[in-house]
């Protein structure tokens, strides 16, 4: 089982906590931050951006994920190591469905820290998240 150590849990949550205070989330108030990590050791963080066309909002884990793979550090190889996701005010914050295919595509083995429905940090892997995971490769 792939896995993280305990600083760099520690740094991913610190971050993503960070790049929660950037959330645009004037509709749902529900203001979220994630940090990645990718195989080559570069972090690259996001939040959620909402919109008034309610459905082009993107979350904090997309934002996060697109911004490394418009670096150049993710994809085409460049697998993501681990991904973490929380709320500001430390709500309960799963990864949506969507994004967890996004998650699944650039890392099955990728550790995934979040906020479970138990109210603790957990860790899983993305493929757990999303067993039988769609790919076209
Ligand atoms: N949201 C995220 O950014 N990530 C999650 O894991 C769950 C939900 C956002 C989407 C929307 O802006 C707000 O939280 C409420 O759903």
């Amino acid at each position: 089982m792939a896995t993280i150590t305990a600083s760099q849990a520690e740094q991913l949550l610190k971050l993503a906590q960070e790049a929660s205070a950037m959330a645009y989330a004037p509709f749902s108030k529900f203001h979220v931050g994630a940090a990645i990590l990718t195989q080559d050791g570069a972090i690259f963080t996001g939040c959620n951006v909402e919109n008034s066309s309610f459905g082009m909002t993107n979350c904090a884990e997309r934002t996060a994920l697109f911004s490394a793979v418009a670096a150049g550090a993710l994809g085409r190889e460049k697998e993501l190591v681990a991904l973490a996701v929380v709320n500001r005010e430390g709500a309960i914050c799963s990864p949506c469905g969507a994004c967890r295919q996004v998650i699944f595509e650039f890392g099955p083995d990728a550790v995934v820290l979040y906020r479970a429905h138990n109210g603790q940090i957990v860790q899983n892997l993305a493929k757990e998240l999303l067993p039988e995971g769609f790919r076209l490769r």
